[in-house]
């Protein structure tokens, strides 16, 4: 079964006059790389959060997991889906560091020991642990990428939506990134990579989809 599909599924934004996605049917799978590519202003975004429950389709339907996303709340999703915005300052929302990791942990009442563990395992992995105490609006915009992805992966997802998360990344992270992908991959984490680093997408991608003005124009394994 497709981990999401879209059925005739068409958007306009409330102050928008035309459509930014037209009538787009896919099925995504979670044992793929899915990478969404195209021109600026294409619809890759709108596209992703259509996909992943965050915005509804005026048109058509998703279904995700064989459910209608209007049916879901974000909350429901959430516990599935893991979605990195294409602009990370937008997802924190704690003034700390380390409490932008723990928040989900105090949110399912885990203890608070293993909380802490975790949190110091995430911080280590994304090379932050030195920045801690740190505020979260005085990192930079690579840091501020790593955070949002160390935080939406303490949820432990199924599958990711990752919105261009490479933009921010030197050579150094992007193969960090890289070596963890693949191996959220390898168990069993479906992915929706949206990019333009089409070094990064050659190398991780099963799949890749081309978006141009709201329509799939190029859909290859
Ligand atoms: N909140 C909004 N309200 C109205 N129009 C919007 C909104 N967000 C995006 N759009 C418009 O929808 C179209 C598609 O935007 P979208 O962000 O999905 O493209 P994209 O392919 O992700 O672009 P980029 O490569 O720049 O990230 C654009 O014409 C954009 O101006
Ligand atoms: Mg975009």
């Amino acid at each position: 079964m497709a981990y999401i599909e879209a059925r005739k599924m068409s958007f306009t934004y409330p102050k928008g006059k035309r459509p930014v996605i037209n009538d787009i049917s896919i099925k995504v799978f979670q044992k793929d790389i899915t990478a969404i590519t195209g021109h600026n202003g294409g619809g890759k975004t709108t596209l992703g959060k259509l996909l992943g429950g965050i915005l509804k389709p005026l048109n058509g339907s998703v279904l995700i997991c064989g459910r209608n996303s209007k049916d879901l709340s974000l909350g429901q999703i959430g516990k599935k889906i893991g979605y990195l915005f294409q602009n990370p300052s937008r997802q924190i929302f704690t003034s700390k560091v380390e409490e932008e990791i723990l928040f989900i942990s105090r949110l399912k009442k885990q203890p608070m020991t293993r909380a802490q563990r975790e949190m110091e395992e995430i911080l280590r992995f994304f090379d932050l642990y030195c920045k801690k105490d740190e505020y979260t609006f005085n990192l930079s915009y690579g840091e501020k990428q790593r955070l949002a992805l160390g935080a939406i992966l303490v949820n432990r997802p199924e599958f990711l939506i990752l919105d261009e998360p490479t933009t921010g990344l030197d050579k150094l992270r992007k193969d960090t990134l890289s070596e963890y992908l693949i191996e959220l991959n390898s168990k069993g984490v479906g992915m929706i990579i949206i990019s333009h680093d089409m070094d990064f997408i050659n190398t991780h991608a099963s799949r890749r989809i081309e978006v141009e003005g709201g329509r799939i124009i190029y859909d290859e394994r």
